[in-house]
């Protein structure tokens, strides 16, 4: 990615100097500055932690004497274990909670835990284009080489098969899925994962699946396929879980990924140094999450099904502006500008100066994103319209 580096005042290492700040925070730390901004720019839900949770935290600060204390790195066994159920319940596969199963302070830090794990310098790692933002900065950060796997924009945004062997080296490592995707909200076929798969099982790749949208399928749930629970495969991915968006537990930072074990071993390691472990109070979280009935699920759902419409709705009325493939999940959707723009940046920033709307630019989740944006519907019904109330004065109906 083109990284703007910053200025250099001290000793700054290289690898932090190319480091931009991500495309999402960076639209957000600019719309901060613009007053009563309608934001579109980060994926945000608007949901509170669902009650059981914050009482089963207030039951534990007041009971449990150890809860302001370390942990071991790999996280709390029964945790761990329930982690371990939870997958079996999903997937059908059993794994072993002691070396499977390691909690991490959320998905981003068990990415950028993976990462370090396998990643020597100048190894490749696959990546879909459009892609989540961080996996790309993730891997160079490490001194990898993130490969852009061009995703089929006519097709709906699935995966493109046949060009997939051709992006594999001698220096590739993993590949990367996300599904429902972001920025995308595509649900990638049955078809193209199995597919996916094997070429990158036959090859030695590390499946990596980084997972925060599954629980948003709305009526395309017939249509999710969960590579995870394909046992053909088990043994080749690494399935990362985030409590972030299907619990709104985002500021919790708490996830669990299920991993091969040589690849625990490795990750307890590397997570001990950034974090020791990851809070025992958002463990203690977690472990209520996995042993509560979800029954905030369906209402999730329900309100982000809402928005879903609405937005579509909204979009409907600019097509001289946006044209979208119609998102299937998650809660973004990722439409082409087609109103006259320079690059997706300058569109990002003109919008937010000229009409105060703040969206992230598609470029940043990779080349395929140039031209388009992302817009994240998880926020509360009055700001999507607000942002599209804005936009259509600005650009006129
Ligand atoms: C694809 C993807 N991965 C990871 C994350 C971050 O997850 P966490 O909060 O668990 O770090 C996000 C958040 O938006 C995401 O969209």
């Amino acid at each position: 990615m083109d990284q703007t580096a910053t200025a250099c005042k001290g000793p700054v290492a290289r690898r932090s100097r190319h480091l931009a700040m991500s495309a999402i925070k960076e639209m957000s730390i600019r719309c901060a500055q613009v007053p009563g901004a309608a934001s579109l720019a980060w994926g945000l839900p608007s949901f509170r932690t669902p009650e059981p949770i914050r009482a089963a935290v207030t039951t534990a600060l007041k009971e449990d004497a150890k809860i302001g204390m370390y942990a071991l790195p790999g996280g709390l066994p029964n945790l761990c274990a329930a982690a371990a159920r939870a997958h079996q319940r999903r997937t059908a596969i059993k794994v072993d909670a002691s070396t499977r199963v390691m909690i991490s302070a959320g998905n981003m830090e068990g990415l950028q835990t993976l990462f370090h794990a396998i990643v020597d310098p100048g190894d490749e790692v696959i990546v879909t284009d459009p892609g989540f933002v961080s996996h790309i900065s993730q891997i160079e950060f490490n001194g990898g080489v993130p490969v852009f796997w061009k995703m089929d924009e006519a097709g709906g945004w699935d995966l493109d098969v046949g060009a997939l062997p051709g992006l594999i080296g001698p220096r590739t490592k993993a590949i990367v899925l996300v599904n429902p995707s972001n920025p995308t909200g595509a649900i990638l076929s049955e078809r193209a994962l199995r597919c996916a798969a094997s070429v990158a099982r036959d090859n030695g790749l590390l499946i990596v699946i980084d997972d925060p949208y599954s629980h948003f399928t709305y009526d395309n749930r017939g249509r999710f396929f969960d590579l995870a629970a394909d046992p053909e495969f088990a043994d080749h991915i690494a399935y990362l879980f985030t409590f972030s968006k299907a619990y709104a537990m985002s500021g919790w930072r708490v996830g669990y990924m299920v991993v091969p074990e040589w690849l625990r071993a490795e990750a307890v390691k590397i997570h001990d140094l950034t974090m020791i472990c990851t809070p025992r109070i958002s463990q203690v979280a977690a472990l209520t999450a996995l042993e509560t009935e979800p029954v905030h699920l369906a209402e999730f759902e329900r309100i982000l099904d809402r928005r879903r419409s609405l937005i579509c709705e909204r979009l409907d009325r600019l097509p001289h502006v946006f044209r979208y493939v119609p998102p299937q999940g998650a809660y973004y959707v990722f439409p082409r500008i087609v109103a006259a723009h320079e690059n997706a940046v300058q569109f990002a920033h003109d919008l937010l100066d000229r009409a105060r709307v703040a969206v992230t630019p598609g470029s940043a989740f990779g080349p395929s994103g140039e031209d388009h944006v992302r817009l994240a519907y998880c926020v509360e019904d009055d700001v999507i319209d607000l942002a599209f109330d804005r936009m259509e004065a600005h650009f006129g109906t």
